[in-house]
Formats: structure tokens, sequence, C-alpha cells
């Protein structure tokens, strides 16, 4: 995988040709930077964990799965976050919490890059990277209830009505997501868009793989949550943040 040279293989129209389901993401093209470029080719080998494909580039190999003592060297619990953009949660959360693991799963090669580049500079050794289609890491990679916690912080709101069935936290994913975490797990999602945060309430209170883990109408913000400029640019436009956690029920 850090050999795979610049720009995208395929492009966009390749994450759906090979699907059912439709993905949430959109692929973007374009040249990544020398230092973008340096990070794949010097830090992919620790950092990014290659996977096996199925026919999309982003897809992960019915066969594929995470051996997460191997990857990390030890068995600790592992936070996952879900489109980690530029990586500047997970970093922070990484490099501050040395007796956890943490894996950010990300499309998004600059940001992947940077991730990489930030992670090496503040000398974190516990935190991984996959290039994939989330659902497919969550469902297929991840060894059954191996994480504590799964982080989505602002996912791409999808907000024409039209497209509001790209949108990652759909019904279907509860489950999904459910599969990975641990019993008594966390799942952790913010986002800046009203009508995305209604969905996500809904589609997780029906949920009977969790439970709601705060009162009243929304969770308070989570405290390792660092401000992005994902949540900068919604407040600037006077978006309110809202953010959700709900707990993994035990399975019987
Ligand atoms: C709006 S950005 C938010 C990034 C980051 N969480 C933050 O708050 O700054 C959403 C990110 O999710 C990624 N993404 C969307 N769908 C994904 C999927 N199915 N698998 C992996 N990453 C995905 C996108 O590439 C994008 O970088």
């Amino acid at each position: 995988m850090s050999g795979r040279s610049r720009g995208y293989p395929e492009e966009a129209s390749e994450a759906h040709r090979f699907r059912e389901e439709p993905v949430s993401f959109v692929r973007r093209s374009g040249r990544m930077s020398d230092a973008q470029e340096r990070a794949f080719r010097e830090l992919a080998p620790f950092y990014l964990i290659d996977v096996p494909r199925a026919e999309a580039f982003t897809s992960v190999h019915p066969d594929a799965r995470l051996e997460k003592t191997a990857v990390y060297g030890r068995d600790a619990p592992l936070t996952v976050e879900i489109g980690s953009g530029q990586g500047h949660a997970i970093v922070a959360a990484a490099s501050s919490q040395p007796e956890h693991d943490f894996l950010a799963v990300e499309v998004f090669r600059a940001g992947l890059a940077r991730t990489m580049l930030d992670a090496d500079r503040a000398g974190a050794r516990n935190l991984r990277l996959v290039e994939a289609n989330a659902p497919e890491v969550l469902s297929t990679l991840l060894p059954a209830a191996s994480a504590s916690e799964v982080w989505i912080f602002f996912p791409d709101p999808w907000h024409k009505k039209r497209h509001t069935k790209r949108r990652l936290v759909r019904p279907g994913f509860p489950a999904t997501a459910a599969r990975a975490l641990a019993d008594d797990g966390l799942l952790r999602l913010a986002t800046d868009w009203e009508d995305y945060a209604l969905q996500m309430r809904e589609v997780l209170d029906a949920a009977p793989e969790f439970a709601r883990a705060f009162d009243g109408a929304w969770a308070e913000r989570f405290d390792g949550r660092v401000m992005t400029a994902f949540e900068r640019k919604g407040i600037a436009k006077g978006r309110e943040i809202r953010d959700l956690v709900y707990r993994r029920v035990p399975r019987v």
C-alpha cells in the first residue's frame, strides 16, 4: 500500500460500481503534496494497515481480519474513529492516552497523510490507520466485540433530500457498529446538522443493540473531542453542535 503513487486509482465511480449499498463518501481526486507523498512512503509501513481488498479499492476482502495483538503488540482497549479526516481528534487522543490503542478509518488520502505526519511528530505509536470504507471495517476487518469505543464526528451530512440515503448513520448501521463494539462499549457521535442529529438519534433509539448513555435531549460535549475545521465551520454558520453517546447493550 505504501508503494501506491499519487492520486486515487479508479476514482469516485469505482466505489459505487462494485457495491449494492450506497457509500457515504465521494473520493476526492487530486495530487498529493510532496510532504503527503513522503508521509505515505516513509510512515505508511508503520501506521497504515495493509487491507486485503474485494473489488473496490476502498473495500475490505470478506476474509480480512485485523490481528489486534499482532498489529499493536499488546492487548489494550481499542478506540476506532470513523471518518477521522485530518486526524486531529484521534492523534490528540492517542498521544494523551498511551495505555489505549486507536484506529483511524478514512478514505481521504491527504487526510491519512496528515494524520500520519502529526502522529509521528507527536510520537504516537499506539495509533494505526485504515484506508477503507468504514462499514466494511466494522463488519469484516475488526473482530467482533474488539472495540471499546467507536467515534463518528461530523460525518458528511448529505443534506439534499435525494442524498440522505448516503448518510453513514442510517437504518442498518447500528447493527454493523454493534458487531465491532464490546459489551458496554460506547458509540460517540457529533454533528452540526440538525436533521442528521435527529436521524442519528431516531435510528439509534430504535436499535435493540444500543441504549442511550445521556439524559435529556442531547449528550454533553465529549471532552475527548477536539475542535476541528468542520465544527468551527458549523459554529460560524450559526449551527448548533449536537453530541450523542450510546452504550452497546451486553450480548445475551
Ligand atoms: C466532514 S468530514 C469530518 C472529518 C473529522 N471527523 C472532523 O470532524 O474533522 C467526514 C470524513 O468522513 C470520511 N468518510 C465518509 N464516509 C466514509 C466511509 N464510509 N469510510 C471512511 N471514511 C469516510 C470522509 O472522507 C471525510 O474525511
